[in-house]
């Protein structure tokens, strides 16, 4: 066969290949390249003291649980201590760790006068920090013109100052060593807009500019890895717990979680991506991935789809269906 048309079909084979992986794919390929041939969560993670913020539900509760299976020595943060000790008998039950293994510091990110003394608290007990997981956040339901003000400033302070806050504490702990992760969980909506979250995708974008800078800004530590987290839907409380037009009003969806990615995938690959080193993480099911890649390389594209998409989930948002579950799930008949 002449030599050209063989590598034609060699071309074209790879790219067959490289789409039937897309279709699948849950996350940015250098990530699942981590998964296949990257160091292991268990070994690189055994032993290390980590803190993660927001550890009593969702993400950050099963940060916790699969940190605990490696072997990691555990910072517990959040505002709810009667949770965050849940989360501490669960981890000490099936893994090898020990009570001083696991200590529950109890935390809003919101008081950010405390963040230096609750920092003095976790070094003091276990002489170093060494991978600082900001994961506590809040999200947002509601249409920018309904929306109160007041509500934005609660999103910037929650989600950006707060952890801005906390990892200027830690941040100097890590450069004195001379190594160490901070790892911060933003979102999809952190590179991408979405309605209905229009301060919350703001403080993502916050978040994302300001740990790019940071990164930039100490590159004469190659041991200090800066990490941004972008998932895409994930099982979790974070509707439930999302902010509404008002402070202080409830979100009053319930929603079907049934079409989000399982918690525990999406922080298995969180861990790889540590373990790793990885920079940015985009994890995400399908069709959500495609939206990373149309966002970074076809914007103009990403922006009519997102139109289209957007249109439909503001008008579920109207008519008081779940916004995201609309798309996914058959409404139920009685
Ligand atoms: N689930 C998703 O689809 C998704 C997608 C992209 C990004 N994320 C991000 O993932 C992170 C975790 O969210 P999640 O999905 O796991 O939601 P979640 O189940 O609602 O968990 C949020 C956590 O943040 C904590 N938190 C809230 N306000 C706080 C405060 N003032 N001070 C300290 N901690 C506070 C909560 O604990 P307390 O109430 O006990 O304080 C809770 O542990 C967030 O940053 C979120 O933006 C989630």
């Amino acid at each position: 066969m002449d030599i050209c048309v063989t590598l034609l079909i060699g071309i074209a084979v790879y790219f067959i290949v490289q789409f039937v992986r897309f279709i699948f794919a849950d996350a940015d390929f250098s990530l699942l390249w981590s998964t296949l041939s990257g160091s292991k969560p268990e070994i690189k993670l055994k032993g290390l003291v980590v803190w993660v913020t927001g550890a009593s539900s969702g993400i950050g509760e099963e940060l916790a649980y699969q940190l605990a299976g490696c072997g990691s020595r555990l910072i517990l943060s959040a505002r709810r201590v009667d949770e965050l000790n849940r989360v501490k008998r669960h981890c000490l039950d099936f893994s090898s760790l020990q009570e001083k293994d696991i200590l529950v510091l109890p935390l809003d990110l919101l008081e950010r006068k405390s963040h230096e003394a609750k920092t003095k608290t976790a070094i003091q007990h276990f002489g170093n920090i060494d991978i600082l997981i900001n994961n506590g956040g809040r999200s947002q339901r509601s249409l920018c013109l309904e929306t109160s003000v007041d509500v934005y400033q609660a999103l910037m302070e929650l989600n950006f100052l707060g952890t801005v806050s906390l990892t200027k504490q830690v941040l100097p702990h890590m450069l004195q060593r001379g190594s160490g992760s901070v790892v911060t969980v933003s979102s999809l909506v952190g590179l991408a807009g979405a309605p209905l979250a229009t301060g919350y995708s703001a403080s993502k974008h916050a978040l994302q500019g300001f740990f790019n800078s940071l990164r930039t800004e100490l590159t004469d530590y190659p041991k200090i890895l800066i990490s941004t987290v972008c998932p895409g839907p994930v099982q979790s409380q974070i509707v439930k717990n999302a902010f509404t037009e008002d402070l202080g009003k409830a979100s009053p969806t319930a929603p079907e979680q049934l079409h989000k990615m399982a918690t525990s995938r999406c922080v298995r690959l969180i861990l790889v991506g540590i373990a790793n080193g990885v920079k940015e993480m985009w994890i995400a099911q399908q069709p959500f991935l495609l939206f990373y890649y149309l966002w970074q390389y076809a914007p103009t594209l990403a922006w009519y789809i997102t139109d289209v998409l957007g249109r439909k989930r503001v008008q579920n948002f109207k008519a008081g269906l779940d916004a995201d579950a609309a798309y996914f799930t058959k409404p139920k008949t009685s």
